[in-house]
């Protein structure tokens, strides 16, 4: 018989996820995590793990608050919408219902059930993660819900891979980075017009000029 994995053990516990999201000035960004946790009781405090290839990462570094959404099954189309896209090539705020939460943080309408969280410390061990602490500031309680665990999001490929990290000559040569992007194929159009229908939300991306190339990968990050 093999020896049990990390992996094996991990699942096992079969984590809740949630919906993460921040802000800074008027730039918004948010990701499904698995990565989280209560890590204080007196005083109380959060921590949630941003992978440094996300663009919730990038904006949270800048961000005084960040906002942890409970998710049920219910909310798959939101789920595949955090989970499976990067705000690096989606504008993901243009496809759900939200509201403006203490510090700009987006707060997200599907999700009665949130905690905003001020963020106290940063802590970068070297890892692909970095853990954000918060106090919370504001929490809203919906009804009673199961949420959504890592065993259900088997067949979602995260919008981006642990190991991707972002250049600074990425993030200032938009040409370079447009030449790079292809545009959205009118399935794809399809497939987030269905799924922000699903939300409850009817849009017309053809008249947002957004762009797709998001990969068939899997991973958690
Ligand atoms: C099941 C699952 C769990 C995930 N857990 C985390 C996590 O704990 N932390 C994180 O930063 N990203 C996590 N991700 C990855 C992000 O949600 C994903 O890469 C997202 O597309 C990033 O979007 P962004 O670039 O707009 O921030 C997870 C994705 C999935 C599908």
């Amino acid at each position: 018989m093999t020896a049990p994995t990390f992996d094996d053990f991990v699942n096992r516990l079969d984590d809740s996820l949630v919906v993460v999201t921040t802000a800074s000035d008027d730039q918004r960004a948010g990701c499904v995590v698995g990565f989280h946790s209560q890590c204080s009781i007196e005083p109380a405090r959060y921590a949630v793990w941003l992978s440094k290839a996300n663009l919730t990462y990038r904006m949270a570094l800048f961000a005084s608050h960040i906002a942890v959404h409970a998710i049920t099954d219910a909310d798959r189309p939101l789920f595949e919408l955090f989970g499976g896209t990067s705000g690096d090539r989606t504008e993901k705020f243009a496809l759900c219902e939200w509201s403006v939460g203490p510090g700009g943080v987006p707060l997200l309408d599907e999700c009665p059930s949130r905690m905003v969280l001020e963020v106290t410390s940063r802590l970068d061990d070297g890892s692909d993660h970095v853990c954000f602490v918060g106090v919370p500031v504001e929490i809203e309680l919906g009804a009673p819900s199961t949420p959504m665990r890592l065993s259900s999001s088997a067949s979602t490929a995260a919008g981006h891979e642990p190991t991707e990290r972002t250049t600074p000559s990425e993030l200032t040569a938009s040409e370079t980075s447009v030449e790079h992007r292809d545009a959205m194929d009118d399935a794809r159009r399809r497939e987030l017009e269905n799924a922000a229908a699903g939300a409850g939300h009817a849009i017309d991306l053809g008249a947002i000029d957004l762009q797709d190339d998001e990969p068939d990968r899997r991973g958690t990050s």
